[in-house]
């Protein structure tokens, strides 16, 4: 399934739509390239699973951890991972759970920036978010289900008012 995102704002109301359907122990790695908007998405997610702190570029840390806010219904936290500082390890997820965060991968949603030519490596089931900048400045979002129930998960992605790209 593939949307269009003509501006940031929908990619952030993307993000919201498809953390409806995000629970504890779920993976889910955005690729694309440079300014795809992988963080703009993240930060959607973020607001959708209503967690606290600002969702950021994690340029010096590997990952961060969002508690849940109550006060925004949040449930359970997020793991922002960026993976270009992970670049070539063979067990990308067996290095962040080795960072012994304050929030197992488990109890977590993990969000993972993987960016181009690095998630061929990852074998665990996940959902890959796929990203694409076309000429015109305006992103394209795939849902690309690896495993697991993802590709039934994804079918309930309620994300009314985007048109199919
Ligand atoms: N439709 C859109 N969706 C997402 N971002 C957009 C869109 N249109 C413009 N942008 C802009 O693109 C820029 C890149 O966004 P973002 O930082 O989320 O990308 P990224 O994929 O995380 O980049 P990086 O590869 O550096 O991690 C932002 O300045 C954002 O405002
Ligand atoms: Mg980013």
């Amino acid at each position: 399934m593939s949307e269009l995102l003509p501006t940031v704002d929908d990619t952030r109301a993307f993000g919201r739509a498809l953390a409806a359907v995000l629970r504890a122990g779920d993976l889910v790695v955005l690729s694309g390239p440079l300014g795809a908007g992988k963080t703009a998405l993240a930060q959607g997610i973020g607001a959708g699973l209503g967690v606290a702190g600002d969702i950021t570029s994690p340029t010096f840390v590997i990952a961060r951890v969002h508690r849940p806010d109550p006060r925004r219904g949040g449930r359970v936290p997020l793991v922002h991972v960026d993976a270009y500082r992970l670049g070539g390890v063979r067990d990308p997820l067996g290095e962040v759970d080795a960072l012994d965060l304050d929030a197992t991968l488990d109890e977590s949603v993990t969000v993972v920036e993987w960016g181009e030519g690095l998630v061929e490596q990852l074998s665990d089931e996940h959902l890959e978010v796929r990203l694409d900048r076309r000429d015109d400045d305006t992103r394209v979002v795939t849902l690309i289900p690896r495993g697991a129930d993802w590709a039934a998960r994804c079918r309930t992605v309620d994300h009314s008012g985007a048109s199919p790209a």
